[in-house]
């Protein structure tokens, strides 16, 4: 069924486990997700970012992720990943969204303050949850262009979550979109020293590129939602490349179709069994 995140992430919290947030983009993603989560009887998000709204749009994605969200058997939450303004969250909340993620890390701290509050305040009249960022993940949120990366100050994170009222709080320890140029140093020791601060369950970005043991190292520090979009696509690229580099014969559209939706599916299947959530739903 469909659910927004605040009993999901709730339960992943008293239970010591991450939600894996995933980025789907088209059909095959969505239906090899769900796959996998209903196999390991993992709750899950599936996410659309708006930078991705070129590739996969909103209003042709919604019907797909929410029709595969209400007939699953397991908890879904359908996510919209990085709203940069609220004509985009409106939308996404009009279409059925379950939950939405305000992204005003490139704004001084009191402005994306006051700026996540009108996201959280319209999400809720939807029964809808709302992430907000406090802090700037580095690397951009379609690995395009390199943004620097400004961790979340510890000191603010009460003012911001006071000032807010956010559901989820994104915070930036060392984390970064796409592909990490060197192996990514994660702060451990602020992850604890922000979660000590308060009870809003913490979302780690950029989890493509991040290890299995800094995967398990952060769920024990405090993440409840940890989301992944690079690496999927990574594997569906591969797959397909072998599938069409291996044989001289071309392969037929279906084929490629099953080979997609097997990648996804396998790839949130490794990650589901990282996060510790199989079993969980
Ligand atoms: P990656 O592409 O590094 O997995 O980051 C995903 C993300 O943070 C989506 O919001
Ligand atoms: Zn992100
Ligand atoms: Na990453």
């Amino acid at each position: 069924p469909l659910v927004n995140m605040t009993s999901m992430l709730a339960h992943a919290d008293y239970h010591g486990y991450g939600v894996g947030a995933f980025n789907t983009l088209s059909i095959e993603a969505v239906r090899g997700a769900i796959r996998a989560a209903e196999e390991l009887r993992s709750p899950i998000i599936l996410q659309l970012a708006q930078v991705q709204l070129d590739i996969a749009p909103l209003n042709y994605m919604a019907p797909v992720m929410l029709q595969a969200a209400q007939n699953a058997t397991v908890p879904v939450v359908v996510h919209f990943d990085h709203g940069e303004d609220m004509d985009h969250i409106k939308q996404a909340l009009d279409l059925g969204f379950s939950s939405v993620m305000y992204d005003g890390a490139s704004y001084p701290m009191l402005e994306n303050m006051h700026l996540s509050k009108i996201a959280v305040d319209l999400a809720h009249t939807y029964d809808a949850t709302c992430e907000a960022e406090l802090g700037r993940v580095g690397g951009s949120e379609d690995g395009s262009k390199d943004l620097a990366m400004l961790l979340t100050d510890v000191q603010e994170v009460k003012t911001f979550i006071a000032g807010t009222g956010v559901d989820a709080l994104a915070i930036a320890i060392g984390n970064a979109h796409g592909a990490y140029k060197e192996s990514p140093n994660i702060q451990f020791q602020r992850l604890r020293e922000i979660n000590r601060m308060t009870e809003v369950p913490l979302v780690l970005h950029g989890g493509s590129g991040i290890s299995e043991e800094d995967f398990r190292k952060s769920v024990k520090g405090g993440i409840q939602k940890i989301n992944v979009a690079t690496a999927l696509q990574q594997d569906i690229v591969a797959e397909v490349h072998k599938l069409c580099h291996g044989s001289f014969k071309k392969p037929s559209y279906s084929k490629m179709y099953t080979v997609i939706e097997e990648a996804v599916f396998r790839a949130v299947k490794r990650h589901i069994t990282l996060f510790m959530s199989d079993g969980k739903a």
